[in-house]
């Protein structure tokens, strides 16, 4: 089955072809990025200005590149292979997802094709099938990490997942944004740049000056405001350079995700430990959860960097394995849809 994606959930504009939820075709992304650095963060009227513009050429570019990927004759041979269109309803900025679903609508109904919504939070989890050589065996403890959210479930099938926990205030790559910008090395997702100064601490000599919030607690939650305040006092202190500071916050977050995600996996008795979202492109996290996971025999599957923030390739994969169809007059955007709401 070839299935469209796209994706608009904030500032990315993508759109993807993929070949049963596991083999990617094609990808083009366009990002709005460089308006928001000015801003230091998403102006929602800003991305949603510039999804609009996006959407059509992305799409377009898409087509393009898959009739050259399978070697057609036409645009008109593209149309006919693919079986579905699937789109991000949400969670995300209400103006940049009704661009995208708006798009999804018109396609599927230019081409007589189904239409299947995807939640961007699943749709983040399913970027471990893609190119992925290894069957991925269930049951399964996902660690959702991305910009707004932190959550921890267990899936048991596809579609079939139970809640364990999540963030009680600020998501994991907020926190990573937000001592980022306090470090002065990024105003916008600056989560990348944290990660880097970290590496070049040879020691850390701030080691357990931050605090492991909730590592002790006996549930699956997660909190990190506190640990960003802590970060603010640190920096404030003036007395450490940043790429100590740096190592220090990410060994934080990482050893509080690492752990409850270990333990989660202990209770479970799960087969594979997935990681999915923006932070998982964290190397630390990754590094430290396989090696965890392979001390008690469970297999982590992390997607490749190059799948961990926002595209439309994971929407297309989800929507094979989640495949709800729906009539477009069905279709809405849900800003606020969590890793558990179905649609
Ligand atoms: O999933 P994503 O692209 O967008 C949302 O759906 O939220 O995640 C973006 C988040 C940002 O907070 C960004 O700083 C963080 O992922 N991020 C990282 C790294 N790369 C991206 N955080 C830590 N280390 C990284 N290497
Ligand atoms: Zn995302």
């Amino acid at each position: 089955m070839i299935i469209l994606g796209i994706e608009t959930s904030c500032d990315e504009t993508a759109a993807a072809v993929v070949e049963n939820g596991t083999k990617e075709i094609c990808s083009v992304v366009a990002s709005s990025k460089e308006f928001h650095e000015k801003t230091g963060g998403v102006v929602p009227e800003v991305a949603a200005r510039k999804q609009v513009e996006a959407i059509t050429p992305v799409i377009a570019a898409c087509f393009e590149k898959f009739k050259e990927a399978k070697r057609l004759g036409s645009l008109d041979e593209c149309y006919k292979l693919i079986d579905a269109v699937s789109v991000t309803i949400g969670p995300g900025l209400v103006g940049s997802l009704i661009v995208g679903i708006e798009a999804a609508k018109a396609l599927s109904l230019a081409l007589k094709k189904p239409l299947i919504p995807v939640n961007h939070l699943v749709g983040h989890i399913y970027a471990n099938f893609i190119g992925n050589d290894k069957v991925v065996e269930f049951p399964s403890i996902a660690l959702l990490v991305s910009g707004g959210h932190t959550d921890l479930v267990l899936i048991k099938g596809h579609g079939n997942f139970e809640y364990l926990g999540g963030t009680l205030d600020d998501a994991a790559g907020e926190a990573f944004d937000k001592v980022a910008r306090l470090l002065g090395l990024s105003k916008y997702l600056g989560g990348v740049f944290l990660s880097k100064k970290a590496e070049e601490c040879e020691e850390n000599i701030l080691e357990g000056k931050l605090p492991r919030p909730m590592l002790d607690q006996d549930n699956f939650d997660f909190s990190f405001s506190g640990l960003k305040t802590s970060s603010r006092r640190l920096i404030e202190e003036n007395k450490y350079a940043a790429e100590a500071v740096a190592c220090e916050f990410e060994n934080a977050v990482v050893d509080v995700l690492v752990k409850k995600t270990i333990r989660a996996a202990k209770k479970y008795k799960v087969k594979t430990i997935l990681l999915g979202g923006g932070v998982s492109a964290n190397r630390v996290l990754r590094k430290r959860i396989r090696e965890e996971a392979e001390k008690i025999g469970i297999i982590t599957h992390v997607p490749p960097i190059s799948l961990c923030t926002d595209n439309a390739v994971y929407i297309a994969g989800a929507a094979f394995f989640n495949n709800k169809q729906v009539k477009y007059e069905k279709l809405d955007a849900n800003p606020s849809l969590g890793i558990m709401d179905r649609f």
